[in-house]
């Protein structure tokens, strides 16, 4: 028997809670790949991300062609906190925490509505923000169907008549007064460079396991050691780990400039440019997490990316259970070596 002790309920109040997980650190490009990585566990192949325009009214949609969710599903996984982040997990799940699908829309909107096509035909739940703050018992009003108006919005998924669609509304920390159609679009070219570098080995090859769309073109995949390249000086032998099964190393060295056309030497200094992008790329279950970092490493006085090393890449394989090992965090954004 466990010693009881005195104790209350304490659980928080929900508008509160909601609106500090906004401050998580997401950007629309991470929160984005965030949604996208429930679509991969969920088996699809064809993800459809829309930048729809309508000033204030703007949203976003991601739209998959997986498994979807049954109505008990999808309650659970609107829930925050439901599923144990210490819970063993298949081996091609790209989730952990229980949490993203949550917070990485709400770093980005007001109104989040879910809608999926599983088991149980089309079920829709939706969280909005204004909702909560407006509701005095600080409850968590988790709302049924479509918002009042946004029910066409929807309509996409019920044509397609399997999988889920995630519609993020009320859009306040992408469309603050000012807001163009051409930031809207230059975010959109955003997303679509970081989502062509996060899920590049997903999208690779003549047969890709995923296709991405953003508004309607595919989006094409950004391969950071510029495999196969002729000007590459050697192809690199992958390292495995002695004991550990998955975890693998391999490391490269870019063609130098010469090598390249100018087109080539542009698109492969990658979305922050050759030098920022030297270091270690680290993959989880094939989905990058980081894209060029020394890791901290060094002793006495930490690497620091230099000139010198611009055209060194390092791939890092590691799998989902070796994530408390490797620390990563709720934004799938950062990872520390063991
Ligand atoms: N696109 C989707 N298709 C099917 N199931 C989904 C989808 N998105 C989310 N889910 C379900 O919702 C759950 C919660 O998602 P999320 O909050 O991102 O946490 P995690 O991915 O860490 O489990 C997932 O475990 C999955 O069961
Ligand atoms: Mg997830």
């Amino acid at each position: 028997m466990p010693t009881t002790f005195k104790s209350r309920n304490a659980p928080p109040k929900a508008s509160a809670m909601v609106e500090a997980l906004r401050g998580l650190g997401y950007n629309t490009q991470t929160a984005l790949a965030d949604i996208i990585d429930n679509s991969i566990s969920a088996g699809a192949s064809e993800v459809r991300v829309e930048f729809v325009w309508a000033e204030t009214e703007s949203r976003i949609i991601c739209l998959d062609n997986g498994i979807g969710m049954s109505a008990a599903g999808l309650d659970i996984a609107m829930r925050l906190g439901e599923r144990n982040p210490l819970e063993e997990r298949s081996k091609s799940d790209l989730g952990r925490f229980g949490l993203g699908l949550k917070t990485a829309s709400f770093s980005q909107c007001r109104r989040l509505t879910v809608s999926t096509v599983g088991n149980d035909g089309m079920q829709s739940l939706r969280w909005d923000l204004d909702y909560l703050a407006n509701s005095p018992d600080g409850g968590w009003h988790l709302l049924e169907g479509s918002h009042p108006g946004s029910e066409k919005l929807l309509e996409p998924l019920s044509d397609a008549g399997k999988g889920t669609l995630v519609l993020w509304e009320d859009l306040d920390r992408i469309i603050t007064p000012g807001s163009t159609v051409q930031d809207f679009l230059n975010l959109a070219d955003k997303v679509e460079q970081h989502l062509g570098m996060v899920f590049h080995r997903y999208l690779e090859g003549s047969r890709p396991r995923l296709r991405i769309f953003l508004n309607g073109q595919p989006i094409k995949p950004w391969d950071p050691f510029l495999t196969d390249h002729p000007g590459k000086p050697y192809n690199p032998p992958a390292f495995k780990h002695p004991s550990i099964q998955g975890i693998e190393a391999e490391c490269h060295v870019l063609p130098h400039k010469d090598m390249l056309s100018p087109d080539d030497f542009e698109r492969m200094g990658g979305p922050e440019g050759w030098t920022a992008q030297q270091g270690f790329y680290v993959y989880r279950n094939e989905r990058l997490l980081l894209a060029g970092s020394w890791l901290g490493l060094g002793t006495g006085r930490s690497w620091t990316k230099d000139e010198a090393h611009r055209l060194a890449r390092i791939r890092i394989d590691i799998p989902n259970s070796a994530d408390a090992d490797w620390k990563i965090d709720i934004r799938k954004s950062t990872a520390r070596p063991p």
